[in-house]
């Protein structure tokens, strides 16, 4: 499986581009975030396994399929919720497992505030970490972290919106199992000197929590 996917469906990138636009409204936005979280994830968990399941029809015996693993969503809060909506919708069977992390405005390192992620174990589940940006990967890599070494999680897939080559780099590094899978690879992180301070995705879409749930950094 290759370790990071972009989608090229034309839809996704029909989408993204709604997503980017500073002129869509909360309400739209969260729309578009569930949205695009059904398209990615439909190419994420396919090649999860399955294990023969008989059914009895109205008419007769058949050979169908379960699954063989359970299927656990990790959002990271806050924006991975509008991501967690558009999983459910997809596999309303799917645990959910949420972990709030923000990263420090000044040095960009993620702090942990909320865990019902892990601890309880995740061994042999098929767990799938939400956050709509990979920016710097460092909340990425602090969930998979503690997801691996609390839970005992060992498949593990990243779905986010949009991502930065750094970020990739970054979780590539320290996660070299986990695949990516993304809507959009874009140019790189802000610097001193952009509009927006260091750390942002350009030209990405702002701060995806803030435009989901019409707050402001300000
Ligand atoms: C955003 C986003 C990711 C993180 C990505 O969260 O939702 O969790 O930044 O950046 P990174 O790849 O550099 O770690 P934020 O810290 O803004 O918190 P919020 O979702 O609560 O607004
Ligand atoms: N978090 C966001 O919400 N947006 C970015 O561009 C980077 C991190």
């Amino acid at each position: 499986m290759r370790r990071l996917v972009v989608s090229e469906h034309p839809l996704v990138r029909v989408l993204v581009t709604r997503l980017r636009d500073r002129a869509t409204a909360p309400a739209d936005f969260r729309g578009l975030v569930g949205r695009l979280t059904m398209l990615l994830l439909h190419e994420a968990l396919a090649d999860v396994v399955t294990v023969p399941h008989g059914v009895a029809t109205p008419l007769a015996k058949s050979e169908g399929a379960d699954l063989a693993a359970p299927i656990v969503f990790v959002p990271i809060l806050r924006a991975g919720l509008g991501m967690a909506d558009g999983a459910l919708a997809l596999w309303p069977d799917a645990e959910v497992r949420h972990l709030g992390l923000y990263r420090d405005e000044a040095t960009l390192a993620p702090v942990v505030y909320y865990d019902r992620a892990s601890g309880a174990s995740l061994a042999g589940a098929t767990v799938v970490v939400l956050d709509p940006m990979l920016a710097t990967a460092g909340s990425a890599i602090a969930a998979v972290d503690r997801l691996t070494s609390l839970s005992g999680a060992t498949d593990i897939r990243f779905v986010g919106l949009i991502g930065a080559p750094e970020g990739v780099a970054a979780l590539s590094a320290a996660h070299p199992g986990v695949p990516i899978h993304l809507a959009a690879l874009d140019d790189r992180l802000t610097s001193q000197g952009d509009p927006w301070p260091p750390g942002y995705i350009l030209p990405g879409l702002g701060d995806a929590g803030d435009r989901q749930f019409a707050t402001s950094a300000d």
